[in-house]
C-alpha cells in the first residue's frame, strides 16, 4: 500500500497538444480523472506531414486552455496534484520546448516536483495504467516514428530488442499512401482501399524475415510498391486496392516472423512468466489486419496480447502522467528545473543507433 498520487500530464512531442490528470491509488491501479486531446491534424494535412514550426506554435496557443480542462474535467485544482510529469523527448523539440517549459513553470509556481518523462516510456508502461500488467512483458511500438519491440523489465529498466533499420512502420503507409494518390494520413486510407483488394495480386518483399535478429526493414516494400505502381500506370482504382491489400499482406506476414521470433525469445528468457503478454501501442495499432495478425500468434504461442484502447495506443498525455506516477511511486527522484529537452532520448540506452533508422526525427 502506498499514497495515492494525483499527477498532472503533459504531452506536446509531436501533433498532438494533450493534457491529463490520473490518479495511482493505494493498490496501485490506475484511474484517468481527466483527459484532454487537441489533434493538429487539419494544421498539417495541406503539406502531407507534420511541419515542426507549426506544430510548436499549435502547441503555445493550445496547451494551457487544455491543462485547465484536464484539470476542470478531474474535479481538482493545482493544490491536489502530487507531481506534474511531462514529455521532455524523443520528438520535435520546438513542441518539447512548449510542454516542458509549460511543466517547470507549474512546477515553480506551485513548488511541485517535477518528471521529465521519456515519451517511449508513456507508451510502455500504457497496459500497467489499462490492464494492471505485471512485468516482464514485450511491447511493440508501431507508429509514424517508430517500429520497436522493447522488453519492459520495470520502471526505468528497458531492452530495446528490435528496431527498424530504415522507415517505420506508419511511415510506410503514408509513404505508401502518398505514391498512390491517396490522402494523408496514409495509414487509414491504405486499410481502407484493401477493403476492396485482392491481397494475392502482388507479391512484395518481406525484408529481413527468417533472420536472426529481432530488426525491421520497410523501404524495400516501398520501393517495390513504387514499382508496382508506376508498371500500370494509369493504375485504376481496383489496382490501388490490390496494391494496398497485397501490401499489407507483406507487414502481415513481415510481422509474423519477427514478432513471433520476439515472442520465442521471451519464452526462452522467461520462462517462469506465467502469463505472458505482448502490448501493442502506436498508431498504426488501429490497423485491424495487424491487430488480428497480433492476436493469432499469441494465441499460437501462449501470450496474451493486450491492446490498449485507441485513444491510449496514440499520443496522449494520460500515459505520460501514468509514467509520472510509477517513478513517484518507485521512489525515483524528481527532475531538476534545469532539465533539457531531447529531441533524441532512446529508451534503452545501451542500443544502438541503427543506420538509416528515425529519419524522420525522433517522432513517436
Ligand atoms: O502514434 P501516432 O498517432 O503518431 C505518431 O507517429 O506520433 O501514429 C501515426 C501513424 C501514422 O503513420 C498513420 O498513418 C498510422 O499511425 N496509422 C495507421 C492507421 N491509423 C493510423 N496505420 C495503419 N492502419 C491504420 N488504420
Ligand atoms: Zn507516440
Amino acid at each position: 500500500m502506498s499514497p495515492p498520487l494525483r499527477i498532472l500530464g503533459i504531452e506536446t512531442s509531436c501533433d498532438e497538444t494533450a493534457a491529463s490528470v490520473i490518479l495511482r491509488d493505494e493498490s496501485g491501479k490506475g484511474h484517468i480523472l481527466g483527459d484532454v486531446v487537441l489533434s493538429q491534424l487539419e494544421e498539417h494535412s495541406a503539406y502531407g506531414g507534420v511541419v515542426p514550426e507549426i506544430a510548436a506554435r499549435a502547441h503555445v496557443e493550445a496547451l494551457d486552455t487544455l491543462i485547465e480542462e484536464a484539470l476542470l474535467r478531474a474535479g481538482v485544482t493545482l493544490a491536489d496534484i502530487d507531481a506534474i510529469a511531462a514529455t521532455s523527448g524523443p520528438g520535435l523539440i520546438g513542441g518539447l520546448i512548449v510542454g516542458l517549459m509549460t511543466g517547470k513553470a507549474i512546477a515553480r509556481a506551485t513548488g511541485k516536483p517535477l518528471y521529465a518523462v521519456n515519451h517511449l516510456e508513456g507508451h510502455a508502461l500504457t497496459a500497467r495504467l489499462t490492464d494492471g500488467l505485471s512485468f516482464p512483458y514485450l511491447m511493440l511500438l508501431v507508429s509514424g516514428g517508430h517500429t520497436q519491440l522493447i522488453l519492459v523489465k520495470g520502471v526505468g529498466d528497458y531492452e530495446r530488442w528490435g528496431t527498424t533499420i530504415d522507415d517505420a512502420l506508419g511511415e510506410a503507409f503514408d509513404k505508401t499512401a502518398k505514391l498512390l494518390g491517396l490522402p494523408y494520413p496514409g495509414g487509414p486510407a491504405v486499410e481502407r482501399a484493401a477493403l476492396a483488394g485482392n491481397p494475392e495480386r502482388f507479391n512484395f518483399p518481406r525484408p529481413l524475415v527468417g533472420d536472426a535478429r529481432l530488426d525491421f526493414s520497410f523501404s524495400g516494400l516501398k520501393t517495390a510498391v513504387r514499382q508496382a505502381a508506376q508498371s500500370l500506370e494509369p493504375a485504376t482504382d481496383q489496382d490501388i486496392a490490390d496494391i494496398c491489400a497485397s501490401f499489407q499482406r507483406a507487414i502481415s506476414r513481415t510481422l509474423k516472423d519477427r514478432v513471433g521470433r520476439g515472442l520465442k525469445r521471451f519464452k526462452a528468457e522467461y520462462a517462469g512468466v506465467e502469463r505472458p503478454a505482448l502490448v501493442v501501442a502506436g498508431g498504426v495499432a488501429a490497423n485491424q489486419i495487424l491487430r488480428a495478425t497480433l492476436q493469432e500468434l499469441c494465441d499460437k504461442d501462449g501470450f496474451a496480447f493486450i491492446a490498449p484502447p485507441l485513444s491510449l495506443c496514440t499520443d496522449n498525455a494520460a500515459m505520460i502522467a501514468w509514467a509520472g506516477a510509477e517513478r513517484l511511486a518507485a521512489g525515483m527522484a524528481a527532475d531538476g528545473l534545469d532539465v533539457a529537452p531531447r529531441s533524441r532520448w532512446p529508451l534503452d540506452s545501451q542500443a544502438q543507433t541503427l543506420l538509416g533508422s528515425g529519419k524522420r526525427g525522433a517522432k513517436a
